[in-house]
């Protein structure tokens, strides 16, 4: 027989040669496989003298084991253990990875807080379920005062019948930050508010205002109009400007409606300001002496202005989003939109 094929030095040198697993396998096959030159000894073998077998017999088993122990120290160093079996992939979902962000109600209420603070307020807040007091009597609406009609109340069943109920204006703040703190006040209070209103396009049970509160000594009409005026160009821009037009609110005295030139058509006339040129965002005038009172500041002493709107009305406008449930439908394509 051919021993020259079992030549065990030769065998090592082209398994340390080998780089890949698909080259050791090869080898394998070669050496060790059915039809490999060890089986070939092997079977060439019985053809030999008996005096001889022991001698090739010996020389076959310790080619095998030399060529068994070179393949496998050579497979540990190519593929060490383990490495062949793909890792487990734990990531989960395919679909992205999208991030929150604010609300576009609450975008819009940080940004009004940001103007007014820059003018040197700072930011307050009120309880949403709130007493007669608050809400209407120290807002010098008395029981049977036909303004209180103006306001269609959600009442909580609790306590007394119509004593507490969900806040119809943020107003009943200024009532809170009087009592609780002495002048000079200058506060904004946004929040959420209620009304028992039937909903159409502008119009929604819930919905935000942002109050102003200002009390001082000295303070004026024409510090209101200022205020309104600074603040509606720091928002809306300085080509923009205000209106005070007579109103009547129980707490403000005197009292008016305060509006803007129309955003979309410059004042020209258009649809969204049902071509008048004008767009009405809230109510605002001199705090009421009686409102003073019921807190217990000396209206002879210190005068004061307040404002309020309504919030969702400024993206509204901004962006002409319509109808206003919009902004409470959840629906996360107009949510991610802004
Ligand atoms: N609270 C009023 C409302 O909801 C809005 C308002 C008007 C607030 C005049 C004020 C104000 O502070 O002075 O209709």
């Amino acid at each position: 027989m051919d021993l020259s094929e079992l030549d065990l030095g030769a065998a090592q040198a082209a398994i340390a040669a080998a780089d890949t697993v698909d080259e050791l396998a090869d080898l394998r096959k070669r050496f060790l496989g059915k039809k490999g030159a060890v089986n070939r000894a092997k079977e060439s073998i019985k053809t030999l003298d008996p005096a001889e077998r022991p001698k090739v017999g010996q020389a076959v088993n310790a080619f095998t084991t030399g060529v068994t122990e070179a393949l496998e120290g050579r497979e540990a160093e190519i593929a060490p253990p383990g490495s062949a079996e793909p890792p487990l992939d734990l990531t989960l979902g395919s679909h992205g990875r999208r991030r929150g962000h604010l609300h576009l109600v609450t975008q819009c209420q940080r940004e009004l807080e940001d103007v007014f603070v820059s003018l040197g307020y700072r930011v307050a807040e009120g309880p949403e379920v709130e007493d007669d007091w608050h809400n209407f009597e120290a807002l010098n609406f008395p029981v049977g005062h036909p303004a209180r009609a103006m306001q269609d109340t959600l009442y909580v069943d609790l306590g007394e019948p119509e004593q507490v109920m969900l806040r119809t204006h943020t107003s009943p703040v200024q009532i809170r930050l009087m009592e609780t703190q002495p002048p000079p006040i200058y506060s904004v209070m946004p929040g959420r508010t209620y009304r028992n209103e039937t909903v159409d396009a502008r119009h929604s049970a819930v919905f935000h205002q942002i109050e102003g509160l200002a009390v001082d000594r000295g303070l004026t009409f024409g510090d209101l109009a200022g205020t309104l005026e600074t603040f509606t160009s720091a928002y809306f821009g300085k080509k923009v400007t205000s209106r005070l037009l007579p109103s009547y609110f129980p707490f403000t005295e005197p009292s008016a409606e305060f509006a803007i030139t129309c955003v979309f058509c410059d004042a020209a006339g258009c649809r969204v300001c049902s071509y008048t040129g004008w767009i009405e965002l809230g109510g605002c005038g001199m705090v009421d002496p009686n409102v003073f009172l019921a807190v217990g500041i000396d209206p002879e002493e210190y005068t004061g202005f307040a404002f309020g709107f309504g919030l969702e009305r400024m993206p509204m406008l901004r962006y002409g989003v319509e109808p206003i449930k919009t902004f409470f439908d959840n629906d996360s394509r107009f949510l991610s939109r802004y």
